[in-house]
Order: C-alpha cells, then structure tokens, then sequence
C-alpha cells in the first residue's frame, strides 16, 4: 500500500468510461479512489449510491472520484442499472468505476482483504479509501474490512480537512465540521501567533501549564 506522502502510482485501466491512465485522469485535482469487494454485492450497492449522490458535494470540493471493483467492465455497467435503480439515481452514471478482475490493481495497492474470498477462494478487494493532491501524493489512506460500509459524511469531512490543512498552519479538532474552530499547529512559535492569525488564538489552560491548546476561528 502506497504511503501517505509518496507519489501514487501510475497505472492504466479498463473503466466504465472506457480506458484511463490514473496520472493523466487526475490532472492536477484532489481525487479518491474508493474500492469494493466485488460487483452484485450489498453493501457495496448501498455505497456506490450514496457517492452518485454525494457527487456534486465533491464536485463543490473540486474532488474527482473513482472506483474500483474486481470485476468486469460488463459487470459494471449491469450492476449500475441496480445501484440506480435502488438508490434512485436516475440519468448517466456520475462517476468511473475502474474493472480490476484480475486483482492486479488489488495486489499492488495492498487493497486484499484476507477473509472475504470470492467463489474459486480468492481474496476480495477491502474498502480502501485514498485521497489524492493536486500533486499526485497520497493525502490519506483508510482501510475497511469488506463487512463494514463507510461512512462518505465522514469523507467529506476529512477532504474538508486536508483541503483547509494544506493551506493554512492549522490541525482540525476531533469531530471537527467546516467552519468551527480550529487549532494552531505546534510547530507555529506562539510569537508568530499574531500575524498568522488575525482573528485571534485562545490559548486554552491545563494542568501542565503547557500552552499547546490553541485555538482560532477557521481561516478564510
Ligand atoms: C457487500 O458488499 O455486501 C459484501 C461484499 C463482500 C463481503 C461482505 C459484504
């Protein structure tokens, strides 16, 4: 599995729109890639809905997105008829879903899940999520076995995050939603507070008398 700060791997592939090269279908935007065990499946049925629904929250992000599932492009394209049809998602189809039957693509990127097997007993595909920058390296990485649906609120959330993190010298709280506060990083000398926080910073007090609870409105 590639590690968050490396470059992520180029690779080519069969998708529902025909084929890509993954570099050349980023240009140069944040991007996810989210994976799926296999296609006619439940739970990855009730999660691609939900990200045909999301698609334009992500689009508001400049966030493009793609999946991957083991099967056939064939595949793909009958079991979208399903999704659509039980998430009420009418129209095109808003995003590729890249055909990885072979597992190469599962293999290289560390996405097998050891306990789901298919039925010649190979291993499934897990519910990996990774998060991509507009300079091609792995911003996040999360795995989930196949059992466990994913939370895409939450997705957003953290594209929020990084976005706003990437930019400004500030780390977002626990359970942290865009535009609540947000906390200085402690690598900023509290002397430096000023100017790059004009809105403010409260310095929060603890027992140790140490002054790293430091927080400020979200920056613009
Ligand atoms: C599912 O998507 O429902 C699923 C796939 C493989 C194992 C368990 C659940």
């Amino acid at each position: 599995m590639p590690n968050l700060g490396d470059e992520f791997p180029d690779f080519a592939a069969e998708t529902t729109n025909g084929p890509i090269k993954f570099h050349e279908w980023l240009g140069g935007k944040w991007a996810i890639l989210f994976s799926h065990p296999a296609d006619y499946t439940p739970v990855c049925t009730t999660e691609l809905g939900v990200v045909a629904k999301l698609v334009p929250e992500f689009e508001k992000r400049g966030v493009k997105v793609i999946a991957l599932s083991c099967d056939s492009v064939e595949d793909h394209h009958g079991w979208v008829k399903d999704i659509q049809n039980y998430s009420d998602n009418s129209g095109s189809w808003p995003y590729p879903i890249i055909s990885d039957p072979k597992r190469d693509l599962a293999v290289k990127f560390g996405m097998l899940d050891p306990a789901e097997k298919d039925a010649k007993g190979l291993p499934l595909t897990a519910r990996v999520v990774f998060i991509i920058g507009p300079d091609r390296k792995l911003k996040l990485s999360i795995l989930y076995p196949a059992t466990t649906g994913r939370n895409f609120d939450e997705i957003l959330r953290v594209v929020d995050s990084l976005k706003l993190t990437a930019e400004k010298k500030v780390a977002t709280p626990a359970n942290w939603k865009h535009g609540e506060r947000c906390m200085v990083l402690p690598s900023v000398k509290q002397e430096d507070t000023g100017k790059l926080f004009p809105k403010g910073v409260e310095v929060v007090s603890v027992p140790s008398g140490k002054q790293y609870m430091r927080f400020t409105p979200q920056p613009e």
